[in-house]
């Protein structure tokens, strides 16, 4: 307990599967958390339970792909609790279609979610994450996906999107480590949460769907969202004190069965 005592961490999607474990956890472990999604309804309900558990937890409605909306949430973060250690890139978009026929727009929003909405974040956590990171350390996380390192036949621009937030980690940790700011990604498998649930649910047949999933992992089964967030933890805290530009598999063993 109490890993994360006097840090400020910034959530995106923290109105999610995966972001509101991580924003439990987080606060559990006594981060201050600030919750950025575009979900008014969801963020207000989730900061209305860990404040009522007695964490210290504020919304922040924002658009990930507009510069304007990222750096107001990011000022107003501030405005509230003082400044950001933590940031953690887990907003994320899901649309598929074959590559002959995916539209512009659905591979546009793919991008500016995933890989935009990535840079935009970090950009203008940045001059708070320095001001810390000289300090004491700071650190950001980012989700990426074991899709990044696979061939999937209709997710291809999931994948490369996914693939850009592995080099994005890699390049940028370089940059930013000077700064006393570690940068790394946890790369899921399959998690029963979040837009993989909900696209197994709509399936004409979703049990069918979630044996298959399971089957994909060495382990026999999708992970939990709470086993993505102690991974997540795992590199925000200074137990990773010396771990930067990693990309950590929390997979099941997915990976290891290809
Ligand atoms: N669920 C999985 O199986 C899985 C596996 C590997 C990686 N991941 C990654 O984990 C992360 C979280 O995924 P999840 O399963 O919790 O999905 P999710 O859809 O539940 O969460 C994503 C969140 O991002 C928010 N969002 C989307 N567009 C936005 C925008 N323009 N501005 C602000 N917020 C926006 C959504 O409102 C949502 O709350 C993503 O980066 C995803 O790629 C998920």
């Amino acid at each position: 307990m109490n890993e994360l005592q006097n840090h400020v961490a910034v959530i995106t999607g923290a109105a999610g599967g995966i972001g509101a474990s991580i924003a439990r956890l987080f606060a559990a472990e006594g981060a201050t958390v600030a919750l950025l999604d575009r979900t008014r309804d969801s963020l207000a309900i989730l900061t209305a339970e860990l404040n009522a558990a007695g964490h210290t937890a504020s919304a922040h409605p924002v658009d990930i792909t507009a510069s304007a909306s990222v750096e107001t949430a990011m000022t107003d973060v501030v405005r509230a609790h003082g400044r950001i250690s933590i940031l953690v890139n887990c907003v994320g978009f899901l649309r598929t279609g074959k590559i002959d026929q995916m539209s512009e727009a659905d591979f546009d929003a793919v991008m500016a979610v995933n890989v935009k909405g990535v840079w935009l974040a970090t950009k203008y956590a940045l001059p708070h994450l320095r001001a810390t990171g000289l300090a004491g350390g700071a650190a950001v996380v980012n989700l990426s996906s074991v899709s990044a390192y696979i061939g999937t036949d209709t997710g291809w621009a999931y994948t490369v999107s996914k693939g850009a937030v592995s080099s994005f980690t890699h390049a940028v940790s370089q940059e930013l480590a000077p700064a006393g700011i570690r940068v790394n990604a946890v790369a899921p498998g399959y998690v029963d949460a979040g837009f993989t649930h909900q696209s197994m649910a709509r399936n004409p047949d979703p049990a069918a769907m979630v044996a298959r999933a399971n089957s994909l992992h060495v382990l026999g089964r999708m992970g939990q969202p709470q086993e993505i967030a102690q991974a997540v933890l795992y590199l925000a805290s200074a137990r990773a004190s010396f771990v930067t530009g990693t990309i950590l598999f929390v997979d099941g063993g997915f990976m290891i069965k290809r």
